[in-house]
């Protein structure tokens, strides 16, 4: 290889291997490869001494080297003026874009307040499976063989192979299991979502939620029932709440009452919302049924209990004034965010 062909060959590995990583070095490289003074301009006056039949070849190869450092040049410059643009924006004592927090659902809000309420006397939380057998579902709370709750129209029946299962209609369930686990005394409430085969619309749904209550010790009332029932209502809508039991059948409560509060709206004076009764109803309660004691193996002679029971929508629809049942399964996060509590 002739001289200026190594000389060549040496200046486009250069050129090739040049580190350009700012705006120093790719000026360094431009005054080396492309400036008024630049390196390869000596190349061509070597052309006159190599041989004629190679000068055409020659000459073209030192173009091309030219052609080459102009190319990255302009390529590394391209490279470097966009990055700084990027950093240029970048404004680092802005402050940050404030993020959208989520919400709880109103039913969890609820659901949240309701225990916070009975948990501060006392009561513990328990919870167990939607898919339920008939015995807690149904035979362990004195439903008889025939009892309407049973049918098919109320409870959805659920094919498992072995034994015939449903989707629990209320969480009574689990405190037959609570029950069966432990020895009174016995105070638990179990939240959770209960199911029932109803055509869905503003007032009923095929599942909602329910929390069900349970206090079972010696020489446990009826007032003491009523004296609870009373504390969660005021806690819930105030102390000036009053409420009204009226006599009600439950297979597992004797006796049994409908509890009714004094109307959230009107204070008792009548309106829309409690069709001027100035009453509206909460929940369900009673004496533990001493039938139900003995399927659980406690002695009725020995204990006595009550139980409550309350739908969480119904809660909810009272403190929110939220009429459609459907609006809480629908997930429209317009609807959704509007709740926002300190539960
Ligand atoms: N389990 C009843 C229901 O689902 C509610 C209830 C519970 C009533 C406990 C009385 C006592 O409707």
């Amino acid at each position: 290889m002739s001289a200026i062909q190594s000389k060549i060959k040496t200046f486009l590995d250069e050129i090739q291997n040049t580190e350009i990583n700012d705006s120093t070095s790719l000026e360094a490289f431009r005054i080396r490869f492309l400036g008024s003074k630049n390196v390869l301009k000596p190349l061509f006056g070597e052309l006159k001494n190599v041989p004629s039949e190679d000068k055409k070849s020659v000459g073209l190869q030192i173009n091309a080297l030219k052609d080459k450092a102009q190319a990255l040049f302009d390529q590394y410059k391209e490279a470097l003026s966009s990055q700084e643009e990027k950093s240029e924006n970048i404004d680092f004592s802005r402050p940050g874009e404030p993020f959208e927090i989520g919400a709880r659902h109103p039913i969890s809000i609820i659901r949240n307040e309701i225990i916070s309420i009975f948990e501060r006397i006392g009561f513990g939380v328990s919870e167990g499976p939607e898919v339920e057998d008939d015995w807690h579902n149904f035979s362990a709370l004195n439903f008889p063989e025939e009892h309407p709750a049973r049918d098919m129209q109320d409870t959805f029946f659920v094919e498992t192979g072995e034994r015939e299962m449903a989707l629990r209609t209320h969480t009574s369930s689990v405190q037959v299991r609570v029950m069966e686990s432990s020895t009174p005394p016995i105070r638990t409430i179990s939240p959770g979502r209960v199911y029932r085969n109803e055509a869905i619309s503003a007032r009923a749904h095929c599942f909602f939620h329910q929390v069900e209550g349970l206090y079972i010790d010696e020489e446990v009332s009826f007032a003491d029932l009523k004296q609870t029932i009373l504390y969660f209502a005021q806690e819930m809508f105030g102390k000036k709440t009053k409420i009204r039991l009226r006599p009600s059948y439950f297979p597992f409560t004797e006796p049994s009452a409908e509890v009714d509060v004094s109307c959230t709206i009107c204070k008792g004076d009548g309106c829309n919302v409690c069709k001027h009764t100035g009453w509206l109803e909460i929940l369900g309660c009673g004496m533990v049924d001493p039938e139900v004691l003995k399927a659980s193996n406690i002695d009725p002679t020995k204990f006595s209990g009550f139980a409550f029971g309350m739908g969480i929508e119904r809660i909810a629809q009272l403190k929110y004034r939220v009429n459609d049942l459907r609006m809480y399964s629908e997930n429209d996060v317009r609807f959704l965010k509007q709740f926002k509590s300190a539960f």
